[in-house]
This record gives C-alpha cells, sequence and structure tokens, in this order.
C-alpha cells in the first residue's frame, strides 16, 4: 500500500507565534463596536446597508450569492453591509479581486478577518497567521506541495478513490457529498499528514474532525449559545477529542524518534532558531488547518462536478470518452503523468467551470491595516473586507449567462482572454492557495477513477440549495444512483 514520502525541512521558524485571539463572545463584540467608532470618527463607510438588518444577517448565511450580487448591482463594486453588529466591507469584481489579493496586497491582514471564528478550531495555522510567522511557515511547508512531492502522493490518491469506488455496486443509490467527503479525508490524512492507512488511528481522527465542523452548519444563534447540550457545546468536545488525538499521534512520533512521513513529519522534524523541535501546540495548529484547508474544498468541487456531469450528458460523454483514450473504460488506473492536466483537456476544462460555479473557498475575510482605495471607493483601516471568488464569477460582464454551465469558456483563447483577477478559485498573489497542486491532483484523481468505471444518475435535476459551512455544499447532499460502466 503506498504512503506518502519522507519530507526534510529546509529551514527553522524564527518568527514569534502570535498572541491568543479574544474568544470571551461579549469582550469580541464590545472591541468591535469600539473599533467602529474609532473608524467612523475619522472616515465614512463606503455607501450600502449599514443600518443594523437581520434579513441581510440572514440572507448573508442563507443566499450570499443573490444578496451580494443585487448590492453589487446597486452600489457598484465596493459597497458596505451591516451583520450582526458589525460592518463588513464587501468588493466584488476582477480589478479589486487583484487589488486584494497582489497590487495593494500589503493593505490587508487576515488574522483579524472573518476566519477569526475558526480560531478555536484552526488555532495559529497558516490561515490566522500574518507576516513572518505566517512567511516561515508557508516556506516550511512548501516541499510538500511541489510537483514531484505531489505526483508521489497520487498513488495513494488512486487508491483511495479504487477502493471506494469498488465498495459501490450497481443500482445502488449514494449520497455523494458525503461519501466524496469521507474519501477526502481519508487521502487527506494519509496523503498530506502522512498517517498510516493501516494502523486504526484514521478513523477515530476523522470523526472528531468532522464533528468539530459540525457546528458551523447550525443557525447561527445556536452556534454562539454558551450552554450544555448546544452545538457549542458538542463542538468544543468534539474539538478537544480531535485535539487529543492529534497530540496523540504527535506524542507517538516523538517517542519512536521518528518524525514519519507527510507535512506531519515536516513539521515534526523543523525546529526553531534554538534548534529546538517545535511546540506539539504549534504543529497540532498546522495539522488542523491542512487537514481543513485540503479536504472540504475538494469534496465540494468533485460533488459539484457530478452534480453538473449529470445535468450535462453531452459534457459527460465528451469526458467520458476523453477518458477511454486515456486510460481505457473499467478498470484504468491513471498514472501520475495522466493526472498532471495536460492529458485530458476536456476534464480540465469541466473541472475549471465546476470551480467558477462553484469555488469552495467563495470568500477571502481579511480587514484593512491602512486606508485603501478600491476601485476608486477610498475604504477606511481597521475595517473588515471580503472578497468573493463565487459572486466575481457570476457576473454577466465577465461570464456572459453565469448561471450556465458551460465548460467551453475554458476553451484556451477564451480563458486567456479573461481579465486578470476575474477567475480566482485558489484566490491569487503570495497567499494563493498553498495546495492548489494538491487539490488539482487529487480532483483529477478521482474523477479519472470513477468516471472510467462508474456512471452517477442524479436522482433529482432541480439545482441544489447551497449552503456555506464555511465552505459551499449542497443542502441535504445529493443523491445518485450508481451504474457500471
Ligand atoms: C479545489 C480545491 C481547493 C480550493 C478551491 C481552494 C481554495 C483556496 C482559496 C481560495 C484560498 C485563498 C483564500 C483567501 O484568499 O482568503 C486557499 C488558501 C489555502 N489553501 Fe486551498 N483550496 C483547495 C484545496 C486545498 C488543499 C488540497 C489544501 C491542502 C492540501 C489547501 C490548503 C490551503 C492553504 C494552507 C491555504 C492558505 C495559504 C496561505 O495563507 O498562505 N487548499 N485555498
Amino acid at each position: 500500500m503506498a504512503t506518502a514520502p519522507a519530507l526534510t525541512p529546509s529551514r527553522s521558524i524564527t518568527a514569534p507565534q502570535p498572541e491568543p485571539m479574544e474568544q470571551r463572545l461579549l469582550q469580541r463584540i464590545g472591541d468591535d463596536i469600539r473599533r467602529e467608532r474609532r473608524v467612523r470618527r475619522r472616515a465614512a463607510l463606503p455607501a450600502g446597508s449599514l443600518a443594523p438588518s437581520w434579513a441581510n444577517t440572514r440572507a448573508i448565511i442563507s443566499d450570499p450569492l443573490r444578496l451580494l450580487l443585487e448590492h453589487q448591482r446597486r452600489f457598484g463594486p465596493v459597497f458596505t453591509i451591516r451583520l450582526l453588529h458589525e460592518p463588513i466591507v464587501w468588493a466584488i469584481g476582477a480589478e479589486v479581486n487583484h487589488q486584494i489579493l497582489v497590487s495593494d496586497f500589503d493593505a490587508f491582514q487576515w488574522r483579524e478577518g472573518r476566519f477569526a471564528d475558526l480560531w478555536p478550531l484552526l488555532g495559529d495555522g497558516l490561515l490566522n497567521v500574518d507576516g513572518a510567522y505566517h512567511r516561515d511557515f508557508r516556506m516550511l511547508m512548501l516541499p510538500a506541495f511541489h510537483r514531484d512531492y505531489v505526483a508521489g502522493v497520487a498513488q495513494v490518491m488512486t487508491e483511495e478513490a479504487i477502493a471506494a469506488a469498488e465498495q459501490l455496486q450497481d443500482g445502488q443509490v449514494v449520497e455523494i457529498y458525503h461519501w466524496v467527503r469521507e474519501l477526502a479525508l481519508r487521502i487527506a490524512l494519509r496523503g498530506l499528514l502522512g498517517l498510516d492507512a493501516t494502523d486504526g488511528r484514521e478513523r477515530p481522527l476523522a470523526e472528531a474532525f468532522e464533528a468539530s465542523l459540525a457546528i458551523h452548519g447550525e443557525p447561527v444563534l445556536l452556534q454562539l449559545l454558551p450552554l450544555p447540550r448546544t452545538p457549542l457545546a458538542r463542538a468544543i468536545a468534539a474539538r478537544r477529542r480531535l485535539d487529543a488525538l492529534v497530540r496523540a499521534e504527535i506524542e507517538e512520533r516523538r517517542r519512536r524518534r521518528d518524525p514519519g512521513r507527510g507535512v506531519l513529519g515536516l513539521l515534526l522534524s523543523a525546529t526553531d532558531d534554538a534548534g529546538s523541535p517545535l511546540p506539539t501546540g504549534v504543529v497540532r495548529d498546522q495539522a488542523v488547518t491542512l487537514l481543513f484547508a485540503g479536504h472540504d474544498t475538494t469534496t465540494t468541487t468533485f460533488t459539484f462536478l457530478i452534480h453538473e456531469l449529470g445535468r450535462n450528458p453531452d459534457v459527460r460523454s465528451a469526458v467520458e470518452a476523453e477518458l477511454e483514450g486515456a486510460v481505457g473504460a473499467g478498470a484504468g488506473v491513471p498514472s501520475a503523468a495522466v493526472l498532471d492536466g495536460q492529458a485530458l483537456p476536456g476534464l480540465e476544462r469541466a473541472l475549471k467551470e465546476t470551480l467558477r460555479c462553484y469555488p469552495a473557498a467563495w470568500v477571502g475575510p481579511r480587514r484593512t491595516t491602512r486606508d485603501v482605495t478600491l476601485a476608486g471607493v477610498k475604504v477606511p483601516a481597521e475595517i473588515g473586507v471580503q472578497y468573493s471568488s463565487w459572486v466575481t464569477h457570476h457576473l454577466p460582464e465577465l461570464y456572459p449567462d453565469p448561471f450556465r454551465f458551460d465548460p467551453d469558456r475554458f476553451l484556451p483563447e477564451r480563458e486567456a482572454a479573461l481579465p486578470r483577477g476575474a477567475y480566482i478559485p485558489f484566490g491569487g498573489g503570495s497567499r494563493m492557495c498553498l495546495g492548489k497542486r494538491f487539490g488539482e491532483y487529487e480532483l483529477r484523481a478521482l474523477a479519472v477513477v470513477l468516471l472510467s468505471r462508474l456512471r452517477f444518475e442524479p436522482c433529482s435535476l432541480e439545482p441544489p440549495r447551497i449552503v456555506t459551512t464555511p465552505t459551499l455544499g449542497p443542502k441535504g447532499g445529493l443523491r445518485f444512483v450508481v451504474r457500471a460502466r
């Protein structure tokens, strides 16, 4: 059975860990209110919906795409919406995306953006830190995302996909979202963290991790309620279980004096500038962040690919014909070379269009560190700003008939004509998704293995209701009848 290769750190961590974030709810609300007063004494906020509105707060959770497209049409690319007590500036469109991600990158920080809500789970992992501490860890983990390393992990991806496909029977009804989610989590645990598939630690870890994330599917007020038996109490208990399991894995590797494989091995071999190993909590935060960033996203993308192929038989037939040519129908096992993105241009276009329609990480939360002008609109320092790939990808001026699934938008000459900042499913600039290549290989491996063996017939052609929990997903999952090919 394949395992993730071992990695050697090429640098030490010199930057200090940031101070813990404020977790007491009332204290946080008080801080937000004081900060808004400070900001508004100095400057006006961009126009928009500034009055408190329960309807807008609910809509941003239940139907953000509609609310944000409406505001973009009324107010232009930069506008404010008050969510609960806090005003958030939204920046929509190719020009502002490029500013936030690339040209005015230094005007924004991540830690005080809305990913802060995930801090209790993710801690000081890559998504919640900035500056030198972020740079040190991104550089440290980079080798795990190089082409050769990811190509080496491709075997874990195909092995897991084949094992999962073999469990499915002709005629069986499968709810694909949760089915793929389990598969993607196993791939992340083995291929990314380097856990051994045979030692039984994988399943309890996966369960505790999923239970920690379940709170994000609950109504917002329930998420905040600090009482026994509420979703918050369950999430705290699940986080404790997850912590204990991750720490046990780390301690076990330390006891064996073998850092082990994958990114976890890399983190355990790394040292600070005094040559001491990194504290267990620091390793835990990076590992859990990678698990979070690395499995929800591929799950969503693959689920929506299957959904769109089910609704668009012409695209599905073209993808199936291409796969037959490249790996053969039936039991084809793709080589790493087939998964590098060149060999299957039709599948690649379908994946790109899926990521346009349903970009898993649909929102990029930031806070301004200085005054900045976005598309001509002044945005003051210290304010929450969010860009959104999902909304940008649905602007008709960039993508005519934006709700239609049309992979031909990504024919080479049409893709090349898109303005910069128009297509950003993986973010952009120096903090572009670290796992982009890993995610792309995984999506191709799942597509090649599953679509060359099976056909998924949709149980319903109704468009799914999309929820943000916190990545995009179909509410209640999506059901398909499995057919052997
Ligand atoms: C289809 C799959 C994926 C999509 C659509 C996706 C999307 C994104 C996006 C949009 C960002 C930037 C967010 C922002 O600007 O606020 C991001 C960051 C990140 N992603 Fe992914 N991602 C995917 C897969 C993965 C995988 C497989 C991993 C890990 C193996 C991963 C790890 C990360 C990390 C660590 C960051 C933070 C990078 C940094 O701050 O330097 N992602 N991802």
